[in-house]
């Protein structure tokens, strides 16, 4: 399977919040760089307050750099108008935010379903779609349930289905695993591995369980406004690149012209293999 390696390019990117007259300047990123390859599972870790939130905000369009440049399945975003960043967000992202907002006078299935209203998806998919979310976070069984009568765990799950709804290309979840506890934190995983996998969704998760990132394909740390992928990353990366041009180089040999066929002598037949006829099985 083909897969594009700068699904996510991040080049030397800062974010500074400006002081004001309550608040010192805070630099939130400072000139980081980043690769994420599509259909995988990134995992940031980083303290409080080192700039987790602030890069997923830059990824998701929901924040500009100051300076630097944030290439999402290579569309620069900053090239993009409000207008066409709100598309964007809309239809391409999936946030799972640290504060859920799920609007309490709403089943958790309602909820999910108001999630598509804006892409026109037709009311009766938007209703089969929403409980199998549920279901697949394994709340097939509190789908009638408001928010103020789940608890936070099953909240938290609400709100991954409800950013899974509109079939994003980025998944964007800040601590998404955070109330959860041993078994739900691995079905969430498990199930955010698999739509990698076969939906080549690609995502960025914030957390600061390390039983969480070590299951993630690809994992980074922030400190100081500083972003560092772990040796294991770095390693995977490079492979990853080598794989792609090894792919290219036989792709460029393949592509070359081949040898002009000898003219056929006088008196020969030509020898030019058969077009297959139905049914018969091609090498
Ligand atoms: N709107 C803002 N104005 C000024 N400073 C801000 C603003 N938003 C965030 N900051 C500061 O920028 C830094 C990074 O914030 P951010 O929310 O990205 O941290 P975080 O890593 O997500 O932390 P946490 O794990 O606590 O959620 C923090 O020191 C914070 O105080
Ligand atoms: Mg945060």
């Amino acid at each position: 399977m083909k897969i594009t390696l700068d699904f996510i390019r991040l080049r030397h990117v800062t974010k500074t919040y400006p002081k004001t007259k309550e608040t010192e300047e805070v630099t939130a990123l400072d000139n980081i760089s980043l690769r994420i390859p599509e259909g995988h599972l990134a995992a940031v870790v980083g303290e409080s307050g080192s700039g987790k939130t602030t890069l997923l905000n830059l990824l998701g369009g929901l924040d500009r750099p100051d300076s630097g440049a944030v290439i999402v399945n290579g569309e620069d975003l900053a090239e993009l108008g409000e207008r066409e960043l709100v598309r964007f967000r809309a239809s391409r992202v999936g946030f799972v935010i640290q504060t859920y907002y799920l609007l309490p006078a709403l089943t958790a299935w309602e909820n999910v379903e108001l999630a598509m209203e804006p892409n026109r998806v037709p009311s009766s998919e938007r209703r089969e779609r929403a409980r199998e979310l549920l279901k697949s976070v394994g709340l097939e069984s509190r789908l009638n349930h408001l928010p103020g009568q789940l608890s936070g765990g099953e909240q938290q799950r609400v709100a991954i289905a409800r950013a899974l709804a509109n079939r994003p290309i980025l998944l964007l979840a800040d601590e998404p695993t955070g109330n959860l506890d041993k078994k739900n934190r691995y079905a969430v995983l498990e199930l955010f591995l698999r739509l990698a996998r076969e939906n080549k969704i690609t995502m960025v998760v914030v957390t600061h369980d390390s039983r969480v990132s070590e299951r993630c394909d690809l994992e980074y740390s922030l400190k100081n406004g500083k972003l560092r992928p772990t040796n294991r990353t770095s390693k995977k990366l490079a492979e990853m690149q080598a794989e792609a041009s090894r792919s290219r180089d036989m792709a460029a040999a393949n592509a070359q012209p081949l040898a002009r066929p000898e003219p056929v002598p006088d008196g020969y037949e030509s020898c030019d293999r058969e077009e297959p006829t139905k049914g018969d099985i091609m090498p």
